[in-house]
């Protein structure tokens, strides 16, 4: 028997080495870690059990039958993070580049199994050349198969990205398709196709960081949710996005324990927003005040940056938190910002995590560059995704809640629970220039001094409709509260909602505006 052990110490030995010390130091070099050195920064320490580890490809082509690494090329298996379950692979590009054969899919798919009959969240670490390209079709099949995965896991349990290296190709779609995507900056890229296709067919000369980089991604087509300045950042952040969220769309984020002896009013919420009410202020100073610890983990944060999304804590209980940012085109609701929202909005839901909306929105960008770029299927997207939502839903308008937005900003009449305005709210169809530019029209042109008469008329209409009084008479707003009252307001109402049950109607699913 010790024979024996020591025989499966040593071939244990030798997988753990990948593509062996050379392709190690070199992937070291580039400033990357290995498939397993990421694992084991993720994960609880000593928590990770890997299995298919003795997994070999079966290709012959091209000399493969000579080239073989156990494990083949990516790292799969069981942990935990915070003392929670996970499944995880960890693409190793120290054999054949990380590329994806028809064994390594395999792999894939049987930890994703797990993870969905379980219902654990799949985390995948990205650093691939993409398919194998020895193996032809063969790892194409790998790859649709995975997608496929994705698709059904899809609102059953979390999906996390991080790329770690390239990714290029076909290969993209599987992150795609996953919850969150996780990049590093300046050894990452994602792209369809590489700088040197994106010249040959469209002439442009860009290089791998502008075309796919986290930056890219990031800033530009919002495809990175997360970018750190480095591996270590991201694995952590990782485990940290996982803090706010159920391991599956049947369990409950996990509620935190909370000094309620140390709650009080916050004075400095009454003086947060400016006296003036076009001036811009600081969404994220709000947020602050209001969350636990001050602790917000914004997702999308260098992306349409008019809306705000992210996860925190209120009393301990885990929230998904939009709001709109005074500070970026005045908060207006535009395509991209539509697109965030909705997406943020619709994995809180699937996941049972509470709402809260702290609105202050203008209304949506106008322009034929939103109109023809199509604000009206994009903007119907966040108003869907807020109508269809289940969950606990909060609304605080703490300023303007102008024309369409004040609809789709969760307002009571799409299914919120509980709706309250600021004193300083103005809840109206439009801003009190333009509304009276309309209805006094021609008044306006009559008069000897139009000026006088527009300030005049504006006056009057800020006085009438430009508060929260009017809306609150009516029940569309529960209530009008004072700033520095407001996290204790929230805190009870999340705490009443914590088994609130409500239902779509019995539906195969929706058709959301794509
Ligand atoms: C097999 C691959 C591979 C691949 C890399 N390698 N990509 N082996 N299939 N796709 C191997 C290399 O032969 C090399 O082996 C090792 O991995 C490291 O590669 P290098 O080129 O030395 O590394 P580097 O200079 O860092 O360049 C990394 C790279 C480059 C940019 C990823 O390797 C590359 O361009 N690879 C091909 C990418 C690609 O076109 N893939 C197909 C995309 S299409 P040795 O033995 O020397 O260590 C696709 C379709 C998916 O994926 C469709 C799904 C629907």
């Amino acid at each position: 028997m010790d024979k024996k052990i020591e025989e499966l110490k040593k071939k244990k030995a030798k997988t753990k080495l990948g593509g062996g010390k050379e392709r190690i130091k070199k992937q070291h070099d580039k400033g990357k870690l290995t498939a397993r050195e990421r694992i084991e920064l993720l994960v609880d320490e000593g928590s990770f059990d890997e299995i298919d580890m003795f997994v070999k490809h079966r290709a012959r082509a091209f000399g493969l039958n000579k080239q073989h690494f156990p494990g083949d090329g990516v790292v799969t298996g069981l942990a935990l993070i915070d003392g929670r379950p996970v499944v995880l692979y960890s693409q190793d590009f120290t054999v054949f580049g990380g590329s994806l054969s028809e064994t390594n899919a395999e792999k894939i798919l049987k930890i994703m199994e797990i993870a969905l009959k379980n219902g654990m969240p799949i985390i995948g670490l990205n650093d691939s050349g993409g398919a194998r390209i020895q193996e032809g079709v063969a790892s194409l099949g790998g790859y649709a198969e995975i997608f496929l995965q994705n698709t059904l896991a899809s609102g059953v349990v979390p999906q996390i990205s991080a790329i770690m290296g390239p990714c290029a190709g076909g290969a993209v779609y599987s992150p795609a398709i996953t919850d969150f995507i996780f990049m590093v900056k300046n050894t990452s890229h994602m792209f369809v196709t590489g700088p040197n296709v994106v010249k040959t067919v469209t002439h442009e000369k860009v290089s791998f960081e502008d075309l796919g980089g986290a930056d890219t991604h990031a800033t530009k087509s919002g495809v990175a949710h997360f970018t750190s300045e480095n591996e270590i950042e991201t694995l952590l952040n990782i485990r940290k996005l996982l803090s706010y969220l159920p391991s599956n769309f049947m369990d409950r984020p996990k509620d935190l324990s909370f000094d309620f002896s140390k709650l009080e009013r916050d004075e400095k919420l009454n003086k947060i927003i400016p006296e003036q009410s076009t001036k811009p202020y600081d969404m994220k100073g709000v947020i602050s005040c209001l969350v636990d610890d001050e602790d917000f983990f914004e997702v999308h944060s260098r992306y349409a940056q008019n809306i705000i999304v992210g996860f925190s804590r209120i009393g301990g209980m885990s929230l998904g938190i939009v709001a709109n940012q005074p500070m970026v085109l005045a908060g207006v609701l535009d395509i991209d910002a539509s697109i965030k929202g909705a997406r943020f909005v619709r994995f809180c839901d699937a996941f049972n995590i509470p709402l809260l909306v702290l609105e202050d929105v203008p209304g949506f960008l106008p322009g034929t560059a939103q109109e023809w770029g199509g604000i009206i299927k994009h903007g119907a997207k966040l108003l869907y995704a807020f109508c269809e939502a289940t969950v606990p839903k909060v609304t605080v308008i703490i300023r303007k809640a102008y024309g369409g937005a004040y609809d789709v900003m969760n307002s009571k009449h799409i299914r919120s629970d509980f709706n309250f305005a600021w004193p300083s709210a103005e809840i109206a169809v439009m801003g009190p220039k333009g509304a009276v530019e309309i209805i006094f029209k021609k008044d306006i042109a009559k008069a000897k001094n139009p000026k006088a008469v527009l300030e005049k008329r504006t006056e009057e209409y800020k006085e009438k409709f430009a508060n929260p009084y009017i809306a609150a008479e009516r029940g569309f707003i529960d209530d009008v509260i004072e700033p520095a009252e407001t996290k204790i307001k929230l805190i009870k109402s999340f705490k009443m909602l914590k088994n609130k049950v409500d239902k779509n109607p019995k539906k195969k699913h929706g058709n959301i505006p794509l």
